[in-house]
C-alpha cells in the first residue's frame, strides 16, 4: 500500500459547478499557478466541451502547469473525450477523467439506459481515452447509490480496459464515513484487478460528510482524494482541500499516507479563490477561516501563551497565516512590482497591461500608506476583469450623503464607448449608486447578494464588495475593490453587469442525457 496520497483539485471544475463561481481563463491561469506553487498532484481544469471558453481555459491551464498534472473531465462520449484531448495537447503531463452513472435511479432516470449499455459505455470510453494518454480515470458517477456488485463489475471492466485511476463519487453527499470506508474496503477485496488502478474518492458535502467521508475511505485503502479549496463545488460542496491535507498531516498517529503539499500556500490559495469567486471564507472555517487560529477566551489565550500546544493543534505559520505583510509602497519601483505581481502568479499579455497595473498600484499607494499582498491581488483581478469583458465602465461616480437628507447619486458610464449621465436617489448611497447605474444600464437583474470585507486591516484598508445578480436562470458574481466602499460597491455591480452582457451557453457535465 502506497504511502503518498495523492492530491486531485477540482476547484476549477466541480467547483465553478457552484452558481456564480465562473471563472474566466486568466482567473483560472492564476489559480492554477497557486495550485502548482502548493504541489497539487493533478489540477482538474474543467470540462472543454462545455463551451469555447471552457475549451480556451483548460487549454491555457495545460499550457502554463509544468509541475502538475493537468486534467480534463469528459463524459462517456467520443466527442468529449477528442475534445479532452485535444485542449490537453500542450500539457507535460494530461490526464482525461471519464464518467458515466451507475445508480440505478441516474440510469433509469437520467441515462434510460440499461445497466450493460452503461458498463459497455464506460469501456468504451475509457479505451478511446487511452488512445490519448496513459493516464485515464475512470468515475462511475453517483457510486455511493450504486449497487456494489454493478459496481464491481463496472470497475473490473475500465480497469482491464486501460483506467489506472478508479474514483468513487457520493455525488449527492449521501454516505456515512463508516459505510463510505466500508464500500471502498469492500471494492479494493472484490474487483480482482483492483491492485492495477488508484482507488480515490470524490465526495459532496450534502451532510457535512464530505471529509470525514474521504479521509474513512483513505483509512481503508483509497490513495488519491479529490477536493476543491475552501470545498467549493456543488450544492455544499466538495470536501476542502486545506481540511484533507492537515487532518492527514496533523494525525501521522492515524494515517499511513501523506501528500506532498506545500501547506504554507494553503492561505494565499484560499484567498485567491475566494476573492476570484465572490465566496466568502467563514470565520470560522477549519484552517483558512479568520478565527482559526484566533483565541478569545481568557483561559485559552493564557494557555497558549505559556505554551501554545494546549490548545493549538497545528501552527498558523504552517498553512501561510502571515499577518498582512507589508511588501511595496509609494516609493517601489516597477521592477519590484513586476517581480512580486510574478510572485503572486500574475501574468501579463503585454508591458501595457503590466504598465497599467502599475499606474493603478502607484493611484493606490498615493491613498493607501502600506501596500499588501492582499491589495495587489485586488489590482490584478482589476486589470483581468478591464481587459476581458468590460463593456461599461466606470467614468466618474459622485453620491452625497448626508444625516437627515436622501443619498442622491450622479454616475458617468461608457458603454461601449459612448458616455452616459445619470442621477438617482437611494436608501443609501450604495443603493443609489446601483440605482444610477440600473438607469444607464436597465440590466433586468435580481440583486442577490451584496457584502463587503476589509482586504486588510485598518480604516485606509481597501474595501472589497461581492455582488450576486440573477437574470432568467443565470446567476453571476461581481467583485469591485476601492478604499472608497461606495465606489467598490459600483465598480463590484458593473463587474456583473459586464459578465452578464457575456451570454455564453454552457453544458452543465452531469445534467440531461449523455448522447
Ligand atoms: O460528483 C460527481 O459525481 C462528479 C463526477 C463528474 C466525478 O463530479
Ligand atoms: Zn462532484
Amino acid at each position: 500500500m502506497s504511502d503518498k496520497l495523492i492530491i486531485f483539485d477540482t476547484t476549477m471544475r466541480d467547483g465553478e459547478q457552484s452558481p456564480g463561481a465562473s471563472m474566466t481563463r486568466e482567473e483560472k491561469i492564476r489559480i492554477a499557478k497557486s495550485l502548482e506553487r502548493m504541489r497539487v498532484d493533478v489540477i482538474e481544469a474543467g470540462f472543454p466541451i462545455a463551451s469555447v471558453g471552457d475549451f480556451e481555459s483548460v487549454q491555457a491551464v495545460a499550457n502554463v502547469v509544468k509541475d502538475s498534472t493537468v486534467c480534463a473531465l469528459a463524459r462517456a462520449l467520443d466527442k468529449d473525450i477528442d475534445r479532452a484531448a485535444e485542449a490537453l495537447k500542450g500539457a507535460q503531463s494530461r490526464r482525461i477523467h471519464t464518467f458515466i452513472a451507475t445508480s440505478p435511479i441516474h440510469m433509469e432516470k437520467k441515462l434510460k439506459m440499461t445497466p450493460e449499455q452503461v458498463l459497455e459505455q464506460a469501456v468504451k470510453a475509457v479505451k478511446r481515452a487511452r488512445q490519448y494518454t496513459d493516464d485515464v480515470e475512470f468515475s462511475p458517477e453517483d457510486a455511493g447509490r450504486s449497487e456494489t456488485d454493478f459496481l464491481c463489475r463496472v470497475l473490473e471492466a475500465v480497469i482491464a480496459a486501460g483506467a489506472r485511476t478508479v474514483n468513487i463519487p457520493d455525488t449527492v453527499g449521501y454516505n456515512l464515513p463508516h459505510q463510505f470506508g466500508a464500500l471502498i474496503k469492500t471494492l479494493r477485496e472484490r474487483v480482482p484487478n483492483s491492485d492495477k488502478a488508484v482507488f480515490s474518492v470524490h465526495c459532496h458535502n450534502d451532510l457535512g460528510l464530505a471529509v470525514a467521508n474521504s479521509l474513512s475511505a483513505v483509512l481503508n485503502g483509497a490513495r488519491q482524494v479529490e477536493c476543491t479549496i475552501n470545498g467549493l463545488g456543488e450544492r455544499a460542496g466538495n470536501a476542502a482541500l486545506e481540511e484533507i491535507v492537515m487532518a492527514v498531516r496533523t494525525r501521522r498517529d492515524i494515517f499511513t499516507c501523506d501528500t506532498r503539499i506545500d501547506a504554507t500556500q494553503i492561505v494565499p490559495a484560499s484567498r485567491l479563490v475566494s476573492g476570484i469567486t465572490g465566496f466568502a471564507v467563514q470565520p470560522n472555517k477549519a484552517i483558512v477561516g479568520a478565527n482559526a487560529f484566533a483565541h478569545e477566551s481568557g483561559i485559552h489565550q493564557d494557555g497558549v501563551l505559556k505554551h501554545r500546544t494546549t490548545y493549538e493543534i497545528m501552527r498558523a505559520e504552517d498553512v501561510g497565516w502571515v499577518t498582512n505583510r507589508m511588501v511595496l509602497g509609494k516609493h517601489s519601483g516597477r521592477n519590484a512590482f513586476r517581480a512580486r505581481l510574478q510572485e503572486l502568479g500574475a501574468s501579463f499579455d503585454s508591458e501595457e497591461a503590466l504598465n497599467e497595473t502599475f499606474v493603478r498600484f502607484k493611484e493606490l499607494a498615493d491613498k493607501k500608506h502600506d501596500i499588501y499582498d492582499e491589495d495587489l491581488q485586488a489590482l490584478i483581478s482589476e486589470t483581468n476583469l478591464a481587459a476581458e469583458n468590460e463593456r461599461i465602465k466606470l467614468v466618474a461616480l459622485k453620491v452625497c450623503s448626508e444625516t437627515g437628507e436622501t443619498p442622491n447619486a450622479a454616475i458617468t458610464l461608457s458603454v461601449d464607448g459612448v458616455e452616459h449621465r445619470a442621477t438617482a436617489p437611494g436608501g443609501g448611497p450604495v443603493d443609489a449608486a446601483f440605482k444610477a447605474i440600473e438607469a444607464v444600464v436597465h440590466s433586468g437583474t435580481t440583486l442577490q447578494l451584496y457584502s463587503v470585507n476589509n482586504i486588510t486591516s485598518g480604516t485606509d484598508s481597501q474595501g472589497e464588495v461581492t455582488v450576486r445578480v440573477e437574470k432568467g436562470g443565470r446567476i453571476v458574481n461581481g467583485q469591485g475593490a476601492d478604499t472608497d466602499i461606495v465606489i467598490a460597491s459600483a465598480k463590484a455591480y458593473l463587474n456583473a453587469m459586464n459578465k452578464i452582457l457575456q451570454t455564453s451557453e454552457r453544458a452543465h457535465p452531469q445534467a440531461g442525457q449523455p448522447i
